[in-house]
């Protein structure tokens, strides 16, 4: 693999206007508009602006990406889709949605609560819940709607919400939407500080208050995993929920697959799990799997779900068709393990410090390397990795966001290797 001289290492000053400006930007919106419709337009143009690239396949291990400039398609190994199963490309799982669909039809026409159930949706509710090992299990539009509905519909002024600082933007924009709730935050996977805060705040909490602890069984952005083994008996010993946001441990993490509950051997211990169908399960909705009366409560009060029209069968159906197929082929989520290990070990031996048990690596880039041009060379080179930069993250944790799938063959790793080899590797080092 050749080391090229590290071309994109810029001054940030040449290239640091970033989202966060337009976001905070004051002023007439016809102004604010313009501006940010013309930096978007031109950053397209010279490749440095590389959000809602248009891809005209499936999001398997290649895809076909049209060329922002020619409007031409582009070969591309995709490192960048959260499809890590490979389901949204299976044509088994596409046979049995077509089959499903044509029964139940594409939509419902309205909320789960008045006419959005069918058997299929419980069919689904009920294998989730044998896989996740809990007694019940609602179904949401979407993950983020899962999030913001959980909290709606458990949480009362007076308790008390104790979270990892890494939370998902869905977590806080369903605290955002509760009042009274006392929120207080805990360094990222820190248990003794979480331990602190929890022997605090219970001496501080009125009679009857429910204590949340929430943590996410995979963290988005750097794809490290919950030290759940330590957070869940600090949990059970001050009498508080745990609560997981699993988005990204479902069909990664677990001998089954099932997630990171399994995967750390607590089963029943976990009290509310969020799930989403838009990462493994390749499709869209999300889910929560719980005791039953939580359930309840959620299915009717969560107003995310109340009042918003129920998935569609032939989502449902696509979701199902996937479940089925990992419960199929297990050897999917053992292709997924090696793959990851084989892109872990073959970033290392570049150079770049990256460690990952899940699908998610994050290739960290130091704050003085300019992001934009490196990615752009990575997406010119064929390679469709994210980067994920200022204000999704301080500036200090910019980073490209490698994502494993199990169908990678050793020629998509290869390639992978031998762009960040050429062009990630010299720049993040050269910085160090
Ligand atoms: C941790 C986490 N939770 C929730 C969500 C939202 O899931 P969905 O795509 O189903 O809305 C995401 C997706 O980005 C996520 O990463």
């Amino acid at each position: 693999m050749s080391l090229a001289t590290p071309a994109a290492v810029l001054p940030a000053a040449e290239n640091d206007r970033t989202l966060r400006d337009f976001a905070l930007a004051q002023g007439p919106l016809a102004e604010r508009a313009a501006a940010f419709s013309e930096y978007v337009r031109t950053g397209r143009e010279e490749g440095l602006v590389l959000y809602e690239r248009e891809i005209l396949s499936a999001a398997g291990p290649r895809v076909l990406v049209r060329d922002a400039a020619s409007g031409l398609p582009h070969e591309m190994v995709m490192f960048g889709s959260n499809n890590y199963l490979g389901l949204a490309d299976e044509p088994a799982v596409h046979a049995r949605t077509f089959e499903l669909c044509r029964r139940y039809g594409t939509g419902l026409g309205g909320p789960p609560l008045l006419n959005g159930t069918t058997e299929l949706h419980r069919e689904l509710e009920r294998r989730l819940a044998a896989w996740k090992g809990t007694e019940d299990c609602v179904l949401f539009p979407s993950g983020y709607q899962a999030n913001l509905g959980w909290i709606v519909a458990l949480a009362r002024p007076g308790d008390i919400v104790l979270y990892d600082e890494h939370s998902h933007a869905s977590f806080f924009d369903g605290l955002a939407l509760v009042k009274g709730v006392r929120a207080r935050p805990f360094p990222h996977g820190d248990t003794a500080a979480l331990e602190r805060l929890l022997t605090r705040e219970r001496r501080g909490a009125a009679v009857g208050a429910s204590i949340f602890v929430c943590a996410e069984g995979v963290y988005s952005m750097d794809g490290d995993t919950a030290p759940l083994d330590r957070i869940v008996p600090l949990a059970e010993r001050a009498g508080a929920l745990t609560v997981l946001d699993d988005a990204h441990g479902l069909g990664v993490l677990g001998a089954r697959g099932a997630g990171t509950v399994e995967h750390f051997g607590l089963d029943g211990r976990v009290d509310v799990q969020i799930g989403t169908f838009s990462k493994a399960l390749a499709v869209t909705g999300g889910f929560i799997a719980c005791r039953r009366d939580l359930a309840d409560y959620i299915r009717y009060f969560a107003r995310s779900r109340v009042f918003s029209a129920a998935l569609p069968p032939v989502v449902v159906a696509a979701a199902l068709a996937g479940l089925e197929a990992i419960e199929r082929e297990p050897a999917r989520v053992e292709r997924l393990r090696r793959n990851v290990e084989r892109v872990v070990a073959g970033l290392r031996d570049l150079g770049l410090p990256v460690a990952s048990r899940s699908a998610i690596i994050a290739v960290g880039v130091p704050a003085e390397v300019a992001l934009r041009p490196l990615a752009r060379e990575v997406h010119a080179r064929g390679v469709f990795v994210n980067a994920v930069e200022y204000p999704a993250v301080p500036l200090d944790r910019q980073r490209f966001r490698v994502s494993v799938m199990s169908e990678h063959s050793e020629s998509d790793i290869a390639r992978l290797l031998e762009v960040f080899g050429d062009v990630v590797a010299p720049a993040v080092l050269a910085a160090c």
